[in-house]
């Protein structure tokens, strides 16, 4: 049986990522792919646990880092790898790349700590394919100031969010093999057009 792929979705809150994960699940379906759609802090009954902790519970960055990791780890062995040694295209709303982003970018805990976190949780195993969607921060901003309840990530300023886009377009020109990047600033119409190309190729 063939291997699947591990396919993760990035950008800052509000950068409309969302708007676009039942497309791409259709798209790879229209493939003959069998899709498993999953998310960041989360995608365990302990990650999702996590999640809960990390978005409303103040903490110190690095504890923030650490859980990320520790919901990533559960996550890594219990879904992501059992589905991709079945064949499945595994689909995360975030992965690490996230962890560089916000973590480092937004609270400026160190790379080199996130690097060891990464290290640790998952050795080399990496996404096949990242699509990291790029919106300027006013524009993002605008889009979160009707969400209701916003978690600790969402009620961050401009400065915060301008610092984490830095961040991924600083990964993405540093791993352009495994990177896409989507102006999410398009109409959506031309944004679907643009996935349908890069997901017929994975
Ligand atoms: P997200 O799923 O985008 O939230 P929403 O349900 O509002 O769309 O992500 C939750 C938050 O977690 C988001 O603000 C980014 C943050 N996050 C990190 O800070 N580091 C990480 O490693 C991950 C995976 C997420």
């Amino acid at each position: 049986m063939t291997a699947g792929k591990f396919i993760t979705l990035e950008g800052v809150d509000g950068a409309g990522k969302s708007t676009h994960i039942p497309a791409i699940a259709r798209l790879l379906q229209a493939r003959g792919k069998e899709v498993l759609l999953t998310r960041e802090p989360g995608g365990t009954p302990l990650g999702e646990k996590l999640r809960e902790l990390l978005l409303h519970e103040n903490m110190h960055p690095e504890t923030e880092s650490m859980l990320m990791f520790a919901a990533r780890r559960e996550h890594i062995e219990q879904v992501i790898r059992p589905a991709l040694a079945r064949g499945v295209y595994v689909v995360s709303d975030r992965f690490t790349d996230a962890s560089f982003a916000y973590q480092c970018g937004g609270r400026g805990v160190s790379t080199a700590k996130i690097g060891q976190l990464e290290q640790w949780v998952q050795g080399d195993f990496q996404p096949d394919l990242t699509l990291l969607f790029d919106v300027p921060v006013a524009v993002s901003t605008q889009r979160l100031a009707g969400a209701r309840n916003p978690d600790r990530f969402e009620q961050e300023g401009a400065d915060f969010f301008e610092r984490i886009r830095n961040a991924y377009l600083a990964r993405a020109g540093q791993f352009p093999q495994r990177f896409r990047v989507i102006d999410s600033g398009k109409p959506i119409p031309e944004i679907h057009y643009e996935l349908e190309e890069i997901l017929s190729i994975v």
